[in-house]
């Protein structure tokens, strides 16, 4: 079935130069890029993006560390592209991350309180209309 996900290059992806290497690598796995922005995250949009992490011992870290530099948000489109988007990007913790996915070949463990995994994807339809329109409105 044809889905739209939202994608978000975090600070640490847009850092270290690597926002080309991952859009290359969902273009070459023929998804469209139907929308793409660079912006620094609005405080109220990380809520609202993270309002299921809210409590957890992460949350704040990952809010202070989504503030700290600019990011990249695209829609992605294609078919299943939900569960293929998670899946090139490979699990949350880029050290058990399998080599070949985005995290488990260019992520790394920098032994902090938030893992800084270069990337997001929503995890279902409901949370990528949701997760769209923060982004995009
Ligand atoms: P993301 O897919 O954006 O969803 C929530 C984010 O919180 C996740 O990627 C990681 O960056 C971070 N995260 C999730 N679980 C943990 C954890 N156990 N410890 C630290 N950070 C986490």
């Amino acid at each position: 079935m044809t889905e739209r996900t939202l994608v978000l290059i975090k600070p640490d992806g847009v850092q270290r130069g690597l926002t080309g290497e991952i859009l290359r690598r969902i273009e070459a796995k023929a998804y469209v890029i139907a929308q793409l922005t660079k912006s620094d995250a609005a405080p109220d949009q990380l809520a609202a993006h993270y309002a299921e992490h809210e409590g957890k011992p992460f949350y704040q870290p990952l809010v202070d560390f989504m503030l700290s530099g600019p990011i990249v948000a695209a829609v992605v489109e294609g078919n299943d592209v939900i569960k293929g988007f998670r899946s090139l990007a490979g699990q949350t913790d880029p050290t058990t991350a399998a080599p070949g996915t985005i995290r488990g070949d260019l992520g790394r463990d920098w032994g902090e309180k938030v893992q800084k995994n270069l990337v997001h994807g929503s995890d279902s339809v409901e949370s990528a209309e949701r997760e769209i329109s923060i982004w995009f409105g």
